[in-house]
């Protein structure tokens, strides 16, 4: 392990052009469950899986019961949203954030809602799935922070009239095409992706890593490094270059010593 650690700075030091892909694994150490994980959300509660998938339609259908399902009034969800808010980084979100001011990694593309790598001071945060910070109107597009709605009248109206629901993406919801658009244009750009925390099994996420490996191996090509607790099919296939097991709250800040120490004299980007 040491000596892939010792690679993955090597490796980071040398790009020019490197983004992160993060999922539920990087914010486990703060508390938040993953969901495919040993004690993952959908592995202890397959039923909680299965009402996901009516999520969407049930906006369609009826947003006042969307967001008193959301808000935890009725049925399961008991504001899981609302509990999200009050969750801190862990050192896995701090490495990643001191990456970005090093001037290495450009964007973090993450799967997760939970805000974390904000609160750990990354700026170029792309939220692939949405955030439990804003609330997303499908007919106009605009973004709200969900501070500005009380939420005591359901459902929360967008300006152009038509009902919020929250940016969040649930299953069978469509990607926003801004970020869609935007994530595969850094993933046909970086020359190094590192991919953290994420089984790598929900698309169209899950397609960046084989979009970005489309461009070659090698010195004109692509370096993929995973950071994960178990093997993914990003592993097995042969996409990523090599996979450093383990937890991301601690082999993150190792690999961010070892960059520090291979490049002290780089210039620290406010
Ligand atoms: P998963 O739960 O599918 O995968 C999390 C991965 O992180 C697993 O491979 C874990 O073994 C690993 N893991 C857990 N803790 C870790 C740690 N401390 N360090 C390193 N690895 C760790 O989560 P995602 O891949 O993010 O989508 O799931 C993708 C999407 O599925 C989510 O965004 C969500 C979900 O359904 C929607 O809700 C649309």
């Amino acid at each position: 392990m040491q000596d892939l650690i010792k690679q993955a700075a090597a490796d980071l030091a040398a790009s020019s052009y490197a983004i992160v892909l993060t999922g539920a694994g990087v914010s486990t150490e703060s508390g938040v469950a993953d969901f495919r994980g040993p004690k993952g959300i959908w592995t202890t509660n397959p039923q909680a899986e299965a009402q996901a998938y009516q999520r969407y339609e049930r906006f369609l259908n009826d947003p006042v019961a969307y967001w008193q399902e959301m808000l935890g009034t009725v049925g399961t969800s008991s504001n899981f949203y609302r509990q999200m808010r009050e969750v801190a980084p862990n050192p896995g979100h701090y490495a990643i954030a001191r990456l970005e001011q090093l001037g290495i990694i450009k964007w973090t593309i993450t799967q997760n809602v939970d805000g974390l790598h904000e609160k750990a001071g990354t700026r170029n945060v792309m939220h692939y799935h949405g955030t439990v910070e804003k609330l997303r109107c499908l007919s106009c597009g605009s973004r709200f922070s969900v501070d500005e709605y009380s939420l005591d009248k359901l459902p929360p109206l967008c300006r152009c009239g038509r009902p919020l629901k929250y940016d969040v993406v649930h299953f069978k919801e469509p990607i926003p095409s801004d970020i869609m658009d935007a994530a595969e244009s850094e993933a046909m750009k970086c020359d190094l992706m590192l991919i953290c925390g994420t089984s790598a099994v929900v698309y169209p996420f899950a397609a960046l890593p084989a979009m970005a490996r489309s461009r070659g191996r090698g010195a004109s090509g692509v370096k993929i490094i995973e950071v994960n607790a178990d093997p993914t099919p990003l592993t097995q296939q042969g996409v990523s270059d090599y996979l450093i097991q383990g937890k991301t709250g601690e082999i993150l800040p190792l690999v961010v010593d070892e960059v520090e120490r291979l490049l002290p004299q780089r210039r620290n980007h406010d």
